[in-house]
């Protein structure tokens, strides 16, 4: 059996009267790759800084790469890669520069890091760029950047927030076929929300539909299909699935 990297039992988080996640239980296996699918303010991001440790739950437990967020969110900030929605760079270094920068944060060794960044820009497609000023990148690549800086630690999960957000068809498609690359070569377990159905029906094991902070649909998209909608593969879009659960939601 697959091992669980991520496991949550009734995760639950309260801004003063608003929930914000409601009584999440989900799990998410070694080397999968999890939709996370929702609209705005249905309760994404704050899941995932949950797990992160990065802001803690009102009720409720998670369990990340074996370690409790709450209490141990040191050793998963070590091996989890984080791209956050609004991802920062030093705009007037270069993309090996941050690389660097990045990989010194982590103390990865000089000799080691210079060898792992060069191998990084080719794998993001940015080598050709790799002196430019990050200032001057577009949106995609300084998604692609992001991608390359979450690698550095050679994580074991990538949490990606909505990566997409903001780039082209193009870069969008680019963006999502490089992070299937990245799973299945790798074997890395990757985490992503959106709320783009197309990109998340292609390259998703398994998807979860959050609602006003509330799972109501998780497992892969070809059996919430077929038990919601009655349809065999193809026959449907993960848009008629999504408006189902949200109009009974
Ligand atoms: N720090 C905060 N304080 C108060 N309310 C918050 C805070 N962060 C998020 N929320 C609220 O929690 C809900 C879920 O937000 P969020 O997790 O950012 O959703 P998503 O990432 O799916 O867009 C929203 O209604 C949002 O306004
Ligand atoms: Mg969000």
């Amino acid at each position: 059996m697959k091992e669980e990297i991520i496991k949550t039992d009734g995760l639950t988080k309260i801004y003063g009267r608003h929930v914000a996640v409601d009584n999440l239980s989900f799990e998410v296996n070694e080397g999968e790759i999890f939709g996370f699918l929702g609209p705005n303010g249905s309760g994404k991001t704050t899941t995932i800084l949950i797990l992160l440790g990065l802001t803690y739950p009102t009720k409720g437990d998670a369990i990340v790469c074996g370690f409790n967020p709450i209490r141990e969110a040191v050793k998963i900030k070590r091996i989890v890669g984080y791209l956050p929605e609004h991802v920062g760079f030093y705009d007037d270094m270069t993309a090996r520069e941050n690389l660097k920068f990045t990989a010194r944060l982590n103390r990865i060794p000089e000799e080691e890091s210079d060898k792992k960044i060069e191998e990084l820009l080719e794998i993001v497609g940015l080598s050709e760029f790799s002196d430019k000023k990050v200032g001057t990148y577009s949106r995609g690549m300084r998604q692609r950047l992001g991608i390359a800086e979450v690698l550095i630690k050679d994580p074991k999960l990538v949490v990606l927030d909505e990566p997409t957000l903001g780039l082209d068809l193009e870069g969008s498609i680019q963006l999502i076929e490089l992070i299937k690359n990245l799973s299945k070569e790798k074997g890395i377990t990757v985490l992503f929300s959106s709320h783009h159905l197309n990109e998340v029906q292609r390259i998703a094991d398994r998807i979860g539909i959050m609602i006003q902070g509330k799972m109501v649909a998780k497992g892969p998209i070809e059996t919430l299909a077929k038990e919601k909608l009655g349809v065999d593969k193809g026959e449907y879009t993960l848009e008629e699935l999504y408006l189902k659960y949200f109009q009974e939601g």
